[in-house]
């Protein structure tokens, strides 16, 4: 019997990230939001590319939640996406209450699932999730560092003109403008980073990649979401076909990379059991220091939370 994911929010990145899920063949998607027959359509015209493109799962999309039920994992994505001008964290109110009502109705219907947030903004929903869920913090994991990530590597494949496969990177600390891409444990063919490039350049794709979700809501007036699709999508690989994969995710931290009672991104084992683990990345002072700059700007998001 195949794996069940809903995706709750059918817009711009559930979409895509629906997609990619039964591309894999090996879970049903159920596509759940608000908006009228919106997503009945998305569901028809995805079960249509499926004719085309060779995927079998059924692609099912409703307004309510029975056809949820007993998911295996739940994504989230209902809420606003930003606007130009906007910052993640002026989406703070309405989407806590959007996110907080999607997971009251997704722990009713399925309260063995593993959520997977990617509302912004991120660590705050995230928050909002465990809170209102109140599942185990395994069972509620972000989707951000592997965003984040994959545009870092982007730009250093493009700067050294090579392919990206071959770059290994990390990006961890809060889904904002103080996120920490670690260049000492980012390699090029096992090649430091550091002895590819000089410091002026890296720093500039460093910088880039920090504010790589704003130039993308510059160009196209609203949110990415081909590559955020995927890197949800990547998640729930690894949960569903309990892959123990290495990857950055927003995780609940409890005292890990002496971070306490919140969710930062952080390299995790991602298995069956959601968060498996926190695993432990040597930094350097310089990269410590800027995690807990990206901690304190988490921290105040969260201090703005109707639910702390
Ligand atoms: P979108 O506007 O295309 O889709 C959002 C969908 O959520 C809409 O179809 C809307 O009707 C639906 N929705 C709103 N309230 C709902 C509710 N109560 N129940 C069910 N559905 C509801 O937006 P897009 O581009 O798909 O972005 C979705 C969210 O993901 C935004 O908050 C955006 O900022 C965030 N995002 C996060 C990323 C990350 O790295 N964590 C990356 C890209 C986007
Ligand atoms: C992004 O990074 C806006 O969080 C969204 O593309």
């Amino acid at each position: 019997m195949r794996k069940k994911v809903t995706v709750v929010g059918a817009g711009n990145v559930g979409a895509t990230c629906a997609q990619e899920i039964a591309r894999r063949d090996y879970a049903d998607v159920v596509l759940v939001d608000i908006v009228p027959d919106f997503p009945q359509g998305k569901a028809l015209d995805l079960n249509q590319a499926g004719a085309v493109l060779g995927y079998e799962p059924r692609i099912t999309g409703t307004n309510g939640y029975d056809e949820t039920a007993d998911s295996d994992v739940v994504v989230i994505t209902a809420g606003r996406p930003r606007a130009p001008g906007m910052s993640r964290d002026d989406l703070v109110a309405t989407n806590e209450a959007i996110v907080t009502a999607v997971t009251k109705d997704v722990k009713r219907h399925s309260p063995k699932a593993v959520l997977v947030v990617v509302s912004n903004p991120l660590d705050a929903m995230c928050h909002v999730a465990k809170a209102v869920s109140r599942f185990p913090k395994s069972r509620v994991v972000g989707m951000a560092g592997i965003l984040d990530t994959a545009r870092f590597a982007a730009f250093i494949s493009h700067e050294l003109d090579v392919s990206v496969r071959d770059v290994t990177a990390m990006v961890l600390g809060g889904h904002g403008d103080q996120m920490v891409p670690v260049v000492s444990a980012t390699t090029v063919g096992g090649i430091p980073l550091s002895e590819l490039l000089p410091k002026s350049t890296i720093r500039k794709l460093v910088d880039r990649t920090r504010f790589g979700g704003g130039e993308l809501v510059g160009l196209l007036g609203t949110s990415a979401w081909y590559a955020p699709g995927a890197a949800a999508a990547q998640m729930v690989d690894a949960i569903c076909l309990d892959q123990k994969r290495v990857l950055p995710c927003t995780a609940y931290l409890d005292g890990e990379y002496m971070i306490r009672g919140m969710y930062m991104g952080v390299p995790t084992k991602l298995g069956a059991g959601g968060v498996e683990e926190i695993v432990r990345l040597k930094l350097t002072a310089d990269e410590k220091k800027m995690l807990r700059a990206s901690a304190s700007a988490v921290r105040e998001v969260v201090g703005i939370l109707k639910r702390k």
